[in-house]
């Protein structure tokens, strides 16, 4: 039986102190247990601060560079993640391969850096608009998800959070319906396989990002191949995120 993992992805919304303030009123309200794992990506400014406070929310990284330091301005490291005792980090964010222009061999650097540091990575792959409406989403995955686990061993690559967010499901409202959800991440568990073996494509978490309300949550985890959400806007509030990862009750 594979866990869940439910995370909340603020992008660059809230300050340090709602940060805190949004995480001291939740924490104790999650019935986080050893099956499901209730995460929260913060802007990295806030990942000290929210991570001393946190105790049943599992605090992410949004991003971080591969190299371990140098002239790298603006960058956060792995060691510096690290330090501060953080244990995810998502990676290859629709956002970050469009606006910030990153790209397949960065992010397979990035996972490498992260899985050696012993940190998760939630690797996030997904297609365009344009591509799902071609017909061609899968090959579209499958060259992300092949080139992003390029040169991982099979006992690493069980231990990467995949995330698959369909980019014309983001931030739009328009979710992807459970089945066109549930039949990618059934692909990439098979795309798994053929690169690895069986055991790893079992093992290897799947969530599904787009759109994720606490009123669709449920019909969305109840999927073979999807095993949590990546969640934006609806993880903002307090009362949505609790519904979203509370949403067994
Ligand atoms: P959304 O964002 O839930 O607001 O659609 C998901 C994401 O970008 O991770």
């Amino acid at each position: 039986m594979r866990k869940q993992i439910i995370v909340g992805n603020w992008k660059m919304f809230k300050t340090n102190s709602q940060a805190i303030e949004f995480i001291k009123s939740v924490d104790s309200k999650v019935k986080a247990d050893e099956n499901i794992i209730a995460g929260i990506a913060v802007p990295s400014i806030m990942l000290s601060d929210v991570q001393k406070v946190a105790k049943n929310i599992v605090i992410s990284a949004q991003n971080c560079y591969f190299e371990q330091e140098g002239a790298f301005t603006g960058e956060i490291s792995v060691p510096m993640l690290q330090d501060l005792g953080i244990k995810y980090a998502v990676i290859g964010h629709s956002e970050r391969r469009d606006i910030f222009g990153e790209t397949d061999e960065m992010i397979n650097n990035k996972a490498k850096a992260l899985l050696a540091a012993s940190i998760t990575p939630i690797l996030c792959c997904g297609e365009s608009l344009k591509t799902y409406e071609d017909g061609t989403t899968i090959d579209w995955v499958k060259s992300q998800i092949t080139k992003g686990f390029e040169g991982i061993s099979a006992d690493d690559a069980k231990k990467v959070v995949i995330a698959y967010e369909p980019i014309w499901a983001i931030g739009t409202g328009k979710v992807a319906t459970p089945e066109i959800a549930q039949n990618v991440c059934k692909e990439i568990r098979d795309i798994i396989k053929n690169i690895y073996n069986q055991n790893v494509a079992d093992e290897i978490l799947i969530q599904y990002g787009g759109s994720v309300k606490p009123e669709n949550i449920k019909d969305i985890l109840d999927q073979t191949d999807i095993d949590g959400a990546l969640v934006g806007g609806a993880s903002l509030i307090e009362d949505s995120y609790l519904g979203l990862v509370n949403y067994k009750g």
